[in-house]
């Protein structure tokens, strides 16, 4: 394990790891990070995408830049960011932001589509957080956040593969979160909106959409196609607002009473990701109150008291 690098980074400074930082959200939270006085671990496909960090104050002293393909075999993602952690000597906050979007209906959707979908969503997320544990277990404190979705919370027709990936990460970082809390380390989970980033850009995005498959899903194609459409540049989230308050949920800062006492797993960022939030979990009490007596029909007439999975 790598000791602190005390001449590149501060103990008063937090060493930031965010992957993803060529463009939208993670390049946002890299300049947030270096506006703030901390330190980043600047990930990015391609190095080049990563000039802009040289450019800005501070950028050449507190920004570690290096390629990563979260998609890469676990060994050699491990290697990479030992070498990155070893420059500042430590990593205080994971920012697992990498993601991008795969579309279709299931019916049509390629295996490999959903497989790339979740290389990158779940698994490559998961592999960076398991390669990051280490350190912040050995440090008994650090904070992991992760980007979830409202998409993770209302499945997209037309949009399973990114639906499924986004609810994969929810479960995920909630069992993390009971595993590694007691070892001083956070987890939240980042349950976005819609932010203006070029995520929904025609280049960025893969899948099967075309008009020409299975006629009956015709329509709900259709209708995906053009949300996304007329939404591309108009989304009602600031990618540089979001920055500020990922940094606020980390550092602990600028946070009301409430919101510090209330701060859980999951930290809603943008006015559509409360109103979806709120619809499902009212949808879900209300049909659940409907089926309480054919829940319970299923029970053993006596059972005993066992260890409940409700905490
Ligand atoms: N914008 C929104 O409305 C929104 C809403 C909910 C959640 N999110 C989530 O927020 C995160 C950031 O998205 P964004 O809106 O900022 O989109 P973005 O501008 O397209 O940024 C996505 C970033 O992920 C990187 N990436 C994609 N595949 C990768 C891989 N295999 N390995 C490493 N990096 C990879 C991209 O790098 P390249 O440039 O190399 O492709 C890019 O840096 C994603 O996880 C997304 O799902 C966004």
């Amino acid at each position: 394990m790598a000791s602190i690098n005390a001449s590149r980074s501060s103990a008063r400074q937090l060493v930031w790891l965010v992957t993803g930082c060529s463009s939208g959200l993670g390049q946002q939270i890299a300049l947030a990070i270096l506006a703030h006085d901390d330190c980043v671990i600047a990930t990015a496909r391609q190095l080049t995408d990563l000039e802009y960090l040289n450019t800005i104050e501070g950028g050449r002293e507190r920004a570690y830049c290096t390629s990563l393909d979260v998609t890469n075999p676990c060994d050699r993602i491990h290697e990479q960011l030992k070498k990155a952690i070893a420059y500042f000597g430590r990593v205080d906050v994971l920012v697992n932001n990498a993601g991008f979007v795969v579309s279709g209906v299931w019916e049509e959707v390629s295996d490999a589509e959903v497989r790339q979908q979740f290389e990158t969503n779940f698994f490559g997320t998961m592999k960076v957080t398991r390669c990051v544990l280490p350190y912040m277990r050995n440090a008994r404190s650090g904070v992991i956040l992760f980007m979830g979705s409202i998409a993770g919370w209302h499945g997209v027709g037309a949009g399973g593969p990114y639906s499924a990936s986004k609810f994969a990460i929810e479960g995920a970082a909630e069992s993390l979160s009971k595993e590694v809390s007691h070892l001083g380390i956070r987890t939240h989970v980042l349950v976005l909106g819609q932010f203006r980033t070029n995520i929904l850009e025609e280049s960025r995005k893969c899948g099967t959409v075309d008009l020409i498959g299975i006629q009956e899903y015709d329509a709900i194609k259709a209708e995906m196609v053009v949300r996304h459409k007329k939404t591309h540049g108009k989304q009602p989230g600031d990618p540089k607002a979001a920055a500020e308050r990922v940094l606020d949920i980390a550092r602990l800062e600028n946070l009301s009473e409430k919101e510090r006492i209330g701060l859980g797993l999951r930290v809603p960022l943008g006015s559509d990701a409360i109103d979806v939030i709120q619809l499902k979990c009212s949808k879900t009490l209300d049909s659940l109150e409907k089926w309480v007596d054919f829940a319970h029909s299923t029970d053993f007439p006596i059972s005993e008291h066992l260890p409940s999975y409700a905490m």
